[in-house]
């Protein structure tokens, strides 16, 4: 591994010159720093960035914490912090939590010892016990896309409870007045809002809440699939569901085929958070979208601005939802819902 005595001996200097050039140290002449980072680049110089971060107290690093790295709402959010942590020459460090505390708790110290310069972090619970022990620590952070509750901290979310009214209000508009809901997990934000909205909606119009028919389950394709899979078998079904967000509607979509019925024939179907797999020619979810690359952008802009001493105000910053129709949704057809 070439060193920066190995440069200085080629350059003709002592070592703490060529480390004073290739920190742009004043110091030394501008004709002097080119020549040497001319000959680090030719000799294949690498530098050593745990140890300049150690100096310099900084690490060129962020970190970002998420709960499911399988679906696409999380990847386009990771884009939109890689994107700006690129422009401003930084790396991201990512850590999937699967939704567990515990593997959170472990990822947070993990990114800590590494010294991250800033955090993102998509929180597992609205009650998350990992957020005390965060705010005692120096270390800048953001929430992205799910609040936690009793907590002053900066934070980039969608507006759930607006994006869940837009879901179930375009089912009524549409005639349907069975409406089921299948949310993400209970303690999460984004899904209790949501559900909160489906009430709130149903309430409205005079449609009944009928707790058979308004679930609880997990952000995943599988517990998507399970729960239509009950849903749809029950005497009296809904003619529409209303998923907490777009994989649950891919296991919901799964669930309704095998259960010989047809999307939006016999079931409308509204998700949430418009992943790209959404708009493929073969599912065309209706579905409520989210600016979540924006998100992401505007996580890291942030975070990044507090750690160079430029943010001047707490982010506080929830950004519209929008409903984009596609073909998984129609009005209900007579009575078929009532099976035989
Ligand atoms: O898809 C996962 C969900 O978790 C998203 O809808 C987002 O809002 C987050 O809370």
């Amino acid at each position: 591994m070439v060193t920066i005595k190995d440069i200085a001996q080629v350059a003709g200097v002592s070592p703490s010159t060529v480390s004073r050039a290739l920190n742009d140290s004043p110091l030394v002449s501008k004709k002097t720093k080119e020549r040497i980072r001319r000959i680090a680049e030719e000799l294949g110089y690498e530098r050593n960035e745990l140890a300049l971060g150690l100096v310099k107290g900084t690490s060129g690093a962020l970190g970002l914490v998420v709960p499911d790295i399988t679906n696409p709402f999380f990847a386009e959010i990771a884009r939109g912090v890689s994107d700006v942590a690129h422009a401003q020459g930084c790396g991201v460090l990512l850590c999937t939590t699967e939704g567990d505390l515990k593997r959170e708790a472990r990822y947070l110290r993990f990114l800590r010892r590494k010294r991250v310069d800033g955090l993102i972090l998509c929180a597992v619970t609205l009650d998350d016990p990992n957020l005390p022990e965060l705010l005692r620590t120096p270390i800048p952070f953001v929430l992205v896309s799910r609040l936690v509750h009793g907590v002053d901290v900066p934070f980039v979310v969608g507006d759930d409870k607006a994006g869940g009214r837009l879901a179930v209000e375009h089912l009524v508009q549409l005639g349907h007045t069975k409406i089921a809901f299948i949310g993400g997990p209970p303690n999460v934000q984004s899904s209790r809002d949501r559900m909160v909205a489906y009430r709130e909606v149903l309430k409205e119009h005079g449609l009944s809440f009928c707790s058979n028919w308004a679930m609880f389950a997990d952000f995943t394709q599988a517990a998507g699939r399970e729960a239509a899979r009950r849903l749809l078998q029950k005497h009296t079904r809904p003619t529409a569901i209303f998923a907490a967000n777009d994989v649950i509607a891919l296991g919901v979509m799964e669930a309704a085929e095998e259960l010989g019925l047809s999307i939006p024939e016999d079931l409308s179907l509204v998700g949430y958070d418009n992943i790209s797999y959404a708009a493929l020619p073969r599912i065309q979810l209706t579905t409520v979208a989210q600016p979540t690359y924006e998100m992401g952008r505007i996580a890291a802009e942030y975070i990044l601005s507090v750690c160079n001493g430029k943010a001047t105000e707490k982010l506080y910053c929830v950004l519209p939802p929008r409903l984009v129709v596609r073909k998984t949704t129609a009005s209900p057809k007579g009575d078929k819902n009532v099976l035989p």
